[in-house]
């Protein structure tokens, strides 16, 4: 293995490069020669200043996240900053691709920074659960302000070089060779003889920031209101605070109490894992990296509803071609409408420049005609959710879509296979499921028939990553990984109902758990009749809600479903009627009510739920456990701080599901209690 720290010299400078793949993660086999090799430097009477440069696509990405987990291993990161950060002459970052986390921390070791102008730097750590760890909430407020640092801390969002230097967190863009202008603006500052200030010992802006709390706190205040019952942004927000009011060394020996707090918590586990499992679900049986992806720069959506729409501006927004398709043209000026006034929504909110609505756009045009699509790479049918519409389409798209062209289903139910029989080219056709709205939720599933080609998932995989979509490969059976689960729970919705809870009882305990809204909530937003017209076509029933939908009660859309909605209004508000209607139903049925606790409610729901994720597994229509979790989280709200429903399963004891499944097999004799033998197996392993 070659070293990870070497150096080249410089007239008097010395480039110390990092050489780490793929991202220079600053794990112990760094840090270590790292920390030798800054030692070394600091007695050679010859290295007149010091530039830390980073060999491969990026600068540190950040601490080895894979490392969390294990026994610290000296020197810790704070051990090597402190190091360079006392040195005794000048030390200058060079940043190319990412300085993030411990990797940002570490050029706010150097007395100096300088970026290329395509460099991003940042401090991601609160996405997954913790804070930085390594200096960054004492000195990132030295170098910008505390305000400005609590706003890129608690956001986690990188800033490009340009904006990096507008807030003072560098000093300069390169204009040509990196390194080169990095050692010659180091030679520069030796040269000059100082003083060379650590950033650490920047006290004007902590000053400024003392001097005037309330507008700190009031900052704190607005960037912590999305928390969502998160710990690290309080903690992130606490620490800055630490920052302007304790003694540096205090504020540093408190912030990594609070990180390592965080990092051994169970909010950061879960962060974690999913951002390892984001990165495994598009590791695919099959599509290694020798099956290229076709090139796709047109793509055709056949239906100009909500879906169609949604996924034409996902598309679009990707830098795509589009040419949606609808029957009408009345149908098709109607969807087209829609998508502008999405985008004027965006700009009038001040998340799209008007400049950036009308090149998006541009890239999208209308058809009624069929042989419109015959350039397109990839077409995405999003008609009517029937058997019998979709074969037209298919029908129709095999006669006019060029050789090679992937044809794709937005379907969240049917059956894919029998979709790409309907076509003389069945290894063309995948499943692409989008969630609503489309140019919004991250999730896609993309699903894999029993004849889709490799290349064609190389494909669906690779638009994924172009349009910024979490993709999941999955097998085809009713309702996929998402749905299928969906509809384990919802069964038991309608029974806890019945038996005595009301949707809100229900709603809070959901919501208490950590999502951002109860089944009952999500139904009458979704729309009562989408399900209804599902389980019409199971032939399955739902007594409340199929009473609700006969009274036309639809959700929010018609201002009454599960609760009612005042006029225009988006707030749910419990509906005595509908409390009658579920008393009603349960005399009728001569279900006796009872009272039902949260814990009640929980169990009833997410433990069926979990069970059909085993079952899941056990038919291989999930590759692995963590692929569940990903649906779970970017497409129907699970609390991104519990991991996704099968990580904490396993955290919270598989064996106590199982036994809990039992009793409410045994109480109800239901289907859906009854313990998939992938569930008996994982309690015993105590793992997935
Ligand atoms: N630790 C360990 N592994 C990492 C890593 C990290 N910090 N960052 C990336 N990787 C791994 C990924 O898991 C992936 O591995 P596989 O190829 O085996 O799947 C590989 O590096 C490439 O990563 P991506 O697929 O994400 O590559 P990309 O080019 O799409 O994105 C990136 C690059 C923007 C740097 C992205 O990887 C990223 O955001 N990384 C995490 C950055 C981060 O959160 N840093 C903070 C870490 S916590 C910290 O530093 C604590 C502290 O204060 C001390």
């Amino acid at each position: 293995m070659a070293d990870t720290v070497s150096v080249t010299r410089q007239d008097g400078v010395a480039v110390v490069w990092l050489d780490n793949p793929p991202v220079n993660a600053l794990g112990h086999a760094l840090r270590q020669p790292l920390h030798a090799m800054l030692e070394k430097l600091r007695a050679d009477a010859d290295t007149a200043a010091i530039v830390i440069a980073c060999k491969g696509r990026t600068f540190v990405a950040g601490a080895d996240i894979s490392e969390f987990g294990q026994p610290p291993k000296a020197p810790s990161l704070p051990d090597v900053i402190a190091l360079l950060e006392s040195i005794g002459k000048p030390t200058v970052a060079a940043i190319h691709g990412n300085a993030l986390g411990g990797g940002f921390e570490l050029a706010l070791g150097c007395h100096y920074r300088i970026a290329a102008p395509d460099a991003r730097v940042g401090l991601p750590e609160v996405t997954l659960g913790l804070l930085p760890g390594a200096g960054g909430t004492v000195r990132l407020p030295r170098l910008v302000g505390a305000r400005e640092a609590l706003g890129v801390i608690v956001s986690g969002k990188p800033v490009n070089a340009e904006k990096a230097l507008a807030l003072g967190a560098i000093d300069a863009i390169a204009e040509g060779d990196l390194v080169a202008e990095a050692v010659s603006f180091a030679r520069a500052r030796a040269e000059g003889g100082g003083p060379h200030v650590p950033v650490l010992k920047r006290e004007e802006k902590i000053e400024a920031a003392r001097n005037d709390l309330d507008a700190f706190e009031e900052t704190a205040k607005a960037a912590t209101a999305n928390a969502r019952g998160l710990t690290a942004p309080l903690r992130c927000t606490e620490a800055v605070r630490n920052a302007i009011l304790l003694e540096p060394s205090q504020a540093l020996a408190r912030e990594r109490e609070m990180f390592v707090e965080l990092r051994d918590g169970e909010e950061s586990a879960a962060l974690r894992h999913l951002f390892f499992a984001e990165r495994e679900a598009v590791k695919v049986e099959g599509v290694g990296k020798d099956v290229a992806a076709r090139p796709v720069r047109h793509v055709g959506i056949v239906g100009a509803g909500t879906m169609g729409g949604g996924i034409a501006m996902a598309f679009a927004n990707g830098g795509m071609r589009v040419t949606v398709l609808e029957v009408g043209d009345e149908a098709l000026q109607r969807g087209l409408g829609q998508i502008e006034k999405n985008y004027a929504g965006s700009v009038s909110r001040g998340s799209l420049s008007e400049k950036d609505k009308l090149a998006r756009l541009a890239r999208i045009r209308g058809t009624t005609d069929y042989t419109d699509m015959s350039d397109c790479d990839l077409i995405v049918e999003a008609v009517f959710e029937e058997m019998g519409v979709k074969r037209k389409v298919f029908e129709k798209l095999d006669e006019v879509a060029r050789d090679g062209a992937v044809l794709a289903s937005n379907t969240s139910y049917l059956d894919l296979d029998a979709i790409a029989a309907f076509t003389k080219r069945p290894s063309d056709v995948v499943g692409l499921h989008f969630f609503s709205p489309a140019h919004v939720m991250r999730l896609l599933e993309i699903v894999r028939g029993e004849r889709t080609a490799p290349e064609v998932l190389a494909t669906a995989l690779s638009v994924a990553k172009a349009i910024g979509k979490t993709p999941v490969v999955v097998g085809v059976c009713d309702g996929f990984v998402g749905n299928r689960m969906l509809a384990a729970r919802r069964e038991e919705n309608e029974a806890l109902l019945l038996e005595g809870a009301s949707p809100s009882s229900v709603d809070k305990a959901f919501t208490d758990f950590g999502w951002p809204m109860g089944p009952f909530q999500m139904v009458d937003l979704a729309g009562l009749d989408i399900s209804w017209r599902h389980r019409q076509s199971q032939g399955l029933t739902a007594p409340v809600a199929d009473s609700l939908c006969e009274l036309g009660y639809f959700g929010q859309k018609t201002g009454r479903g599960f609760y009612r909605y005042d006029e225009g209004a988006r707030k749910p508000v419990p509906d005595p009627f509908v409390e009658e209607l579920i008393e009603a139903k349960s005399r009728e049925l001569g279900i006796e009510r009872r009272a039902i606790g949260a814990e009640e409610i929980l169990e009833r729901t997410m433990y069926p739920m979990i069970n059909e994720g085993a079952r899941i597994l056990e038919e291989g229509i999930a590759a692995r456990a963590s692929d569940i979790d990903v649906v779970w989280v970017n497409g129907y709200g699970f609390p991104r701080g519990k991991g996704g429903p099968m990580f904490w399963a396993r955290r919270h004891g598989i064996d106590k599901i199982l036994a809990r499944l039992e009793y409410w097999h045994g109480v109800t004799g239901k289907p859906v209690y009854r313990p998939a033998r992938k569930l008996v197996e994982a309690a015993a392993a105590a793992s997935w």
